[in-house]
């Protein structure tokens, strides 16, 4: 594979301050692809592209991305986390997005070179991680509204911290009751940048009003939980823990899965159901909604602390962590951080 390698390093940032997605390693990959293939993937300085304007992507948002992470310990040895599952959902939005798949085995190896030469970059402070962003975009020179014929996928890496500008501090999330995020039949389960820009207008709504995040209902029906669009969501109701099924407009979030593969093993009654507004509420006030929190690969797992809806702010916990919550956050990032066994076979160490 092609190297090529940056003649100008940069300063490292101060890891115990890094927020997330300020600061971008050295070196990118970059693989191209024209004429009906990709082309071999290589490691270049990370540095910007040269588009043409007409690029397909700067009109018709055909492009995806994803999000996983790579730690280090402090034996110096690299990791990273349920990276094959990022892959093979990437590949499921490029279907999606009429975008062509990539052979994962050959990317993963490319990254894996890629992450040993930025191995400096990885921070190893507590709640820290190196960000991994494979992106795809369409880049033919065309305004005719068709799948491209010409895309290029990159990977960039960002040392990061917390995704919330609190840490670890409940969030306040604010109902959205009007605008939706995906429709059925839409491309809500497909990790696509067109579903990023339609969330934008409620989150800024949300913030406005003092809250962190809009949480997203069905379309149909403007009824059903479906996800706050960095993090899927997950409710505490009685002994059952609820997140809400993935009908085909909800993320299929690879920690989700994570936290419900862990709650089942640990004898949780853990559902995947469909779940109204109007359940919580009466949750809430039967005194029966016990935890809600966030998953996401940048979130990690997020308590909610308020869920505001219909001019109330719900108070769950007293605006504190939870039990299950904390449990999950420890079991979770224990795994990744090799302070306990990888019960599940989710890492993979990067040699
Ligand atoms: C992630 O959790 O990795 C995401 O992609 C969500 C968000 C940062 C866009």
């Amino acid at each position: 594979m092609k190297i090529v390698k940056s003649t100008n390093l940069k300063a490292k940032p101060d890891f115990t301050k890094l927020g997330f997605g300020k600061y971008f390693t050295d070196h990118m990959l970059v693989m191209d692809y024209e004429d009906g293939a990709w082309k071999e993937p290589e490691i270049v300085p990370y540095a910007p592209f040269e588009m043409a304007p007409a690029s397909n992507v700067l009109h018709y948002a055909q492009g995806i991305f994803e999000g996983a992470k790579a730690y280090k310990n402090k034996e110096g040895k690299i990791t990273v986390f349920r990276i094959d599952d990022n892959f093979k959902r990437m590949n499921r939005s490029a279907e999606r997005m009429c975008m062509p798949t990539f052979d994962s085995e050959k990317v993963k190896k490319a990254l894996f070179e890629l992450i040993k030469l930025e191995a400096d970059w990885i921070p190893t402070e507590p709640g820290t991680a190196l960000y991994i962003r494979p992106t795809m975009i369409a880049n033919e020179e065309v305004l005719g509204v068709h799948a491209s014929h010409k895309y290029r996928f990159f990977i960039i890496l960002s040392p990061v911290g917390s995704y919330y500008a609190n840490g670890m501090k409940p969030t306040k999330i604010l109902v959205e009751e009007h605008y939706v995020r995906a429709p059925l039949g839409g491309t809500g389960e497909a990790k696509c940048m067109g579903n990023y820009a339609a969330s934008l207008y409620a989150g800024e709504k949300a913030n406005k009003l003092g809250y962190d995040q809009a949480l997203w209902l069905d379309s149909n029906e403007h009824k059903y939980v479906e996800e706050v669009g960095s993090m899927n969501m997950f409710f505490v109701i009685g002994d059952e823990v609820v997140t809400p099924a993935l009908v085909g407009s909800i993320l299929p979030g690879i920690t989700r899965n994570s936290c419900i593969q862990v709650l089942k093993k640990y004898g949780y009654k853990i559902s995947e159901r469909r779940i109204s507004m109007d359940e919580i509420v009466e949750a809430y006030n039967n005194g029966q909604l016990k935890e809600s929190f966030g998953s996401g690969t940048a979130a990690v797992i997020s308590p909610v602390g308020v869920i505001g809806y219909k001019g109330v702010d719900m108070v769950i916990n007293n605006a504190e962590m939870g039990p299950i919550t904390a449990f999950l956050y420890d079991k979770i990032t224990g795994i990744q951080n090799e302070r306990y066994e990888d019960e599940f076979g989710w890492i993979t160490e990067i040699k």
